[in-house]
């Protein structure tokens, strides 16, 4: 019989504490928990399956020894396990976190402000749904807490912080990309009494950037994103390096009940085991198709020349936060970029015209997406379009985006109508009409950009309420006409914005 081989010194890469924030954290972290009896074994169910078994069960039969899971909402075994997970994926050898697992991106957004419960938010821009959620704890507290100021820079913030105040960074921000400097937003923090700083995370999900090693007291994630990865998953989770802050918050979630389903978690368990290979291959391609396209600005023998209009990604020399990027995000800048291409017509068409980006809202996952953002938030470029790259190659992706862009652009030859409304948003918005029919500026100027060439009726409608507004129009004066035209209006998304117009008449 051979001998045994010799037994090898045990590396010490194998202890957890040496492999957390790595890819072989995210393949063993939750067992080599056990073994270190830092987790005591019933907590996952069993430690001998070879893959995370899948436990469905909301109740437990009571523990005899007082320890051991009771009911779902309080813990469960699928879920301690994936949160023991993700704490060793977003932590890091110098800076160990704990995760808190949540039903939505928004209902984590909605726990974090919770439990800081400030009475100021700094906070600009970003996913429009976050903004959302301030309102709603702005409702409920009769508007005493989390009322929303702007995020100045951080220099300039340091002067305008109170104690209590809570600074929200989503970095990279969606969809502009812009990148938030933590680092210094933390020290801005630090010069005033109980000041915190909370980052979403979600546009840059462990390895690329470490919100926590930076000096944040708490990292969110939108799991529906990357973390899960495969646009099957509608998951938050919120990382703290504090054990205490993250038992606090699992208190919290049992009295909000905002946990999230065990299969849900099931599927973030295994979509993590691949996190870091799938979010570096994303970053890469997104960083390279950007460059592409970024090229196309300023080379003029680029297929693309005159076409593009913007590129914003954090790896692109030219993005305005570049530097920081680079220091802050060491392992990549990120699957998602923003385009912008030179009118209207041809960005509204781009994600109808590519085959292999699918035309929908979303991010992360293995599929690339294309969304034009203006869609939901008026507050985006008309010309932008929110890209999300999958696992594709990135010679297709670039060849789809290619024919599709010039495509687009060939069809959307500088129209005549999309001048006609830049024409009659002049007039609305002109000294003379804003005077005679009190009109909000902003509101009728947005309310007729949005119209397409491609809704004639709403053209038409556009053109009798300017018609209107320029006669002089007055509240006594409204006809008829024009409110029930409002009422139609008001019937259809797109008329949202003309019956805004309309109502300020
Ligand atoms: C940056 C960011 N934060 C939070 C959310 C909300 O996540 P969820 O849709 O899972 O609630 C999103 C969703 O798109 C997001 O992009």
């Amino acid at each position: 019989m051979d001998e045994p081989p010799p037994q090898r010194p045990c590396a010490a890469a194998s202890s957890l504490s040496s492999l957390r924030g790595t890819a072989t954290a995210a393949v063993h972290a939750d067992k080599l928990a056990v073994e270190e009896e830092s987790v005591p074994e019933w907590t996952f169910s069993t430690a001998e399956d070879v893959a995370p078994p899948l436990s469905l069960s909301t109740t437990f039969t009571a523990p005899s020894s007082g320890q051991g899971h009771i009911y779902s909402r309080i813990s469960a075994p699928t879920r301690s396990r994936c949160e023991t997970l993700l704490g060793n994926v977003e932590g890091t050898q110098e800076q160990p976190a704990h995760a808190v697992l949540y039903s939505s991106g928004l209902a984590a957004a909605f726990a974090l402000f919770a439990h800081f419960l400030p009475k100021r938010v700094f906070i600009s821009g970003g996913y429009h749904g976050t903004h959302q959620v301030l309102g709603q704890l702005q409702k409920i507290s009769a508007g005493s807490r989390c009322k929303c100021e702007p995020l100045p820079g951080p220099e300039k913030l340091a002067s305008c912080l109170e104690a209590g105040d809570l600074i929200w960074l989503e970095t990279p921000l969606n969809p502009s990309c812009d990148v938030a400097n933590i680092k210094a937003y933390v020290a801005a923090a630090k010069s005033c009494p109980d000041v915190h700083v909370a980052v979403d995370g979600t546009f840059a999900p462990p390895p690329l950037q470490r919100p926590l090693l930076l000096g944040a007291d708490a990292v969110m994630h939108a799991t529906t994103k990357s973390l899960a990865g495969h646009s099957d998953v509608l998951g938050g989770a919120i990382c703290v390096a504090s054990a205490e802050t993250a038992d606090q918050l699992r208190k919290d979630r049992l009295a909000l009940g905002s946990t999230p389903g065990n299969l849900e978690v099931w599927l973030l368990m295994r979509s993590l085991r691949t996190l870091h290979v799938r979010v570096r291959q994303q970053s890469a391609t997104a960083t390279l198709l950007a460059e592409w396209l970024d090229a196309a600005r300023t080379d003029t023998s680029h297929e693309l020349a005159g076409l593009i209009h913007a590129v914003h990604h954090p790896s692109l020399k030219s993005h305005k936060n570049h530097s920081v990027a680079v220091e802050q995000m060491p392992g990549g800048f990120g699957g998602c970029f923003a385009l912008e291409l030179a009118s209207e017509a041809a960005a509204r068409a781009l994600p109808g015209s590519l085959k292999l980006f699918g035309s929908a809202t979303s991010l992360g996952g293995v599929e690339s997406l294309i969304e034009w953002r203006r869609r939901w938030d008026p507050a985006i470029s008309p010309l932008l379009l929110r890209v999300s790259i999958g696992l594709e190659d990135f010679e297709h992706l670039r060849a789809d985006l290619l024919q599709g862009v010039l495509r687009v652009s060939s069809e959307a030859k500088p129209d005549a109508e999309d001048q006609e409304h830049e024409a009659w948003a002049q007039v609305l918005t002109s000294p003379e009409c804003i005077g005679s029919a009190s009109i909000d500026r902003n509101r009728v100027s947005r309310g007729l950009m949005k119209l397409s060439p491609s809704w004639p009726l709403e053209v038409s409608r556009a053109r009798s309420v300017a018609e209107f507004a320029v006669g002089g129009g007055t509240k006594a004066k409204r006809p008829n006409e024009l409110n029930c035209k409002s009422n139609q209006l008001h019937s259809t998304a797109r008329g949202h914005f003309m019956f805004a117009s309309l109502s300020q008449l």
